[in-house]
């Protein structure tokens, strides 16, 4: 996709589709409508006043433009009302825009800023219309979709806004492409994506985007003591890969921001098998680990200047006459004794070694972010994701990452109820508590591996598939967490 900023007033843009935003408010709410109303003897006031479309939030209008306008076509969006505008109505309004029909027939689909719009809302515009016709057509043999947008342009009033706009513009195709590689890697099959294809696909985005990254194999994970996480590897013919990412965009002395992602790349459940209706999602169960992967690789393609370390156990698990079984007792890396009493419990056995692993690293603060629990669903539904942190300052700084992002998260406490309930009458812990709160028990789970340092733990299971789409989800993978992150460490403060 290439991106054009610039100069010009309303009704000389040159485009296969014009875009205005608009406020609920009207038609006079918005810069460059009452100009072009006027070229084209109130045929937009028309609309406005037959109801048809009032600018709305996700609704819009498509017109055809005499040929005394360069645009081919006008493309009204809403934005709702006036003070409830913020940036992810934006993100939403661009959003509807990419997936109307008229955008297929749009090789050049251009953004008009009538109202001095700056870089961050060109950002959300630039996310919302990339995310809005995201798809994966790569499996499809006969795709007759054909042709689509090449070129998006931004347009402003003024030199130093086209600027601003430029740079949004930029960073917001940046933070796309990020986002549609962790929609596409969560959702490729586990045939296509096992965890020594997703480790190579590491290697070679490190290599393109200039960070660094380490592969340990299966010896060098067993000489590191992960017996936690070797233990769910090892039902599966497929070999686990444990990544290890580095980005240095701070000073060298200062401590890194550890992030954590869960990559299991088929949950079958193990020897603890699933229900079969709806097994085939859990080829998504490492989207924790495409969103580390995704906010490394972005975080040096901004060059943030922060320094960042990726941590990403992947491993398949399934049941088989080498698998895991419920009763088995295994000893984490930190030396801690647990009871299997559920194989499907498995992304806390993962995750447990890689944040003691972390301590390697000496870290100012560790986040993992997984898909751990199907009880966030009943917790908070598909709106948002869970939250647990050890630290008021890191939970302030990811509430603020998630209002920026519109990627909600809400947080939940770690009573010592949770973590009483984690105890084993035979080992130091069990790997589930059993029915009530997983998601809460879960994280008291993950604490009990922590270190010395401000934690937080994400749990995305409850948005990581969207069931019917949304004006820049379409119906699938998601990808929930990716902006969340990168916005996390680009305001990143000391916690
Ligand atoms: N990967 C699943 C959690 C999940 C479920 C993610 C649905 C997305 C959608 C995880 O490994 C799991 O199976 N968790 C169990 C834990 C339980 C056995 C304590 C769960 O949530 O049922
Ligand atoms: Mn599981
Ligand atoms: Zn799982």
């Amino acid at each position: 996709m290439q991106l054009l900023c610039g100069v010009s007033d309303v009704f000389n843009v040159e485009a296969s589709s014009l875009v205005l935003f608009c406020p609920e408010s009207g038609f006079a709410g918005q810069g460059g409508l009452k100009e072009l109303d006027k070229k084209l003897e109130g045929t937009i006031r028309r609309i406005f006043d037959s109801g048809e479309f009032g600018g709305k939030s996700n609704q819009s209008v498509v017109i055809h433009l005499p040929e005394a306008i360069p645009a081919d076509r006008l493309i009204l969006t809403g934005l709702g009302r006036k003070k409830e505008i913020d940036h992810d109505r934006y993100r939403q309004a661009a959003g509807t825009v990419s997936r109307l029909q008229a955008i297929k027939k749009s090789p050049m689909v251009a953004f008009f800023f009538g109202n001095d719009e700056g870089d961050t809302i060109a950002s959300a515009v630039i996310e919302g219309f990339m995310l809005g016709r995201f798809c994966i057509d790569e499996y499809k043999t006969n795709d007759t979709d054909g042709a689509a947008t090449d070129v998006i342009a931004l347009y402003g009033k003024t030199r130093g806004q086209a600027n601003r706009l430029t740079k949004g513009g930029e960073r917001g195709m940046v933070v796309s492409e990020g986002a549609m590689l962790v929609r596409r890697l969560s959702a490729l099959p586990g045939n296509d994506l096992t965890p020594r294809k997703l480790a190579a696909q590491a290697s070679a985005l490190a290599r393109k985007h200039g960070f660094t990254c380490t592969v340990l194999d299966e010896k060098q994970i067993r000489a590191e003591k992960m017996n936690s996480y070797l233990g769910v590897a090892k039902g599966s013919a497929e070999p686990p890969r444990f990544i290890i990412l580095k980005y240095q965009g701070g000073a060298a002395k200062t401590k890194p921001i550890v992030l954590i992602g869960k990559g299991i790349t088929f949950d079958s459940g193990g020897i603890s098998l699933k229900p079969g209706l709806d097994m085939h999602e859990m080829k998504s169960d490492m989207t924790g680990a495409a969103c580390v992967l995704g906010a490394v690789m972005t975080a040096a393609r901004l060059r943030l200047c922060q320094n960042v370390i990726g941590l990403i156990p992947l491993a398949e698990n399934l049941p088989s006459g080498k698998a895991l079984k419920p009763g088995d007792i295994i000893t984490s890396r930190k030396g801690k004794t647990i009871e299997i009493v559920n194989t499907d419990a498995e992304g806390r056995l993962i995750l447990i070694d890689a944040l003691d692993y972390a301590n390697e690293f000496n870290p100012q603060a560790v986040i993992d972010i997984a898909t751990l629990t199907g009880g966030a669903l009943y917790i908070l539904g598909y709106a948002g994701a869970l939250l647990m942190a050890n630290n008021d300052k890191l939970k302030a700084l990811i509430q603020a990452a998630s209002d920026a992002t519109a990627e909600k998260v809400w947080a939940m406490p770690i009573w010592e109820e949770y973590r009483e309930w984690m105890k084993s009458s035979i080992a130091d812990l069990k790997n589930s508590g059993g029915e009530p709160a997983t998601s809460c028990t879960a994280g008291a789970f993950l604490e009990a591996s922590i270190g010395d340092w401000p934690w937080a733990h994400i749990d995305i299971a409850s948005v990581d598939i969207e069931k019917h789409g949304r004006p820049y989800i379409p119906k699938g993978s998601t990808g929930f967490g990716f902006r969340l992150l990168v916005e996390l460490l680009a305001r990143w403060k000391k916690v």
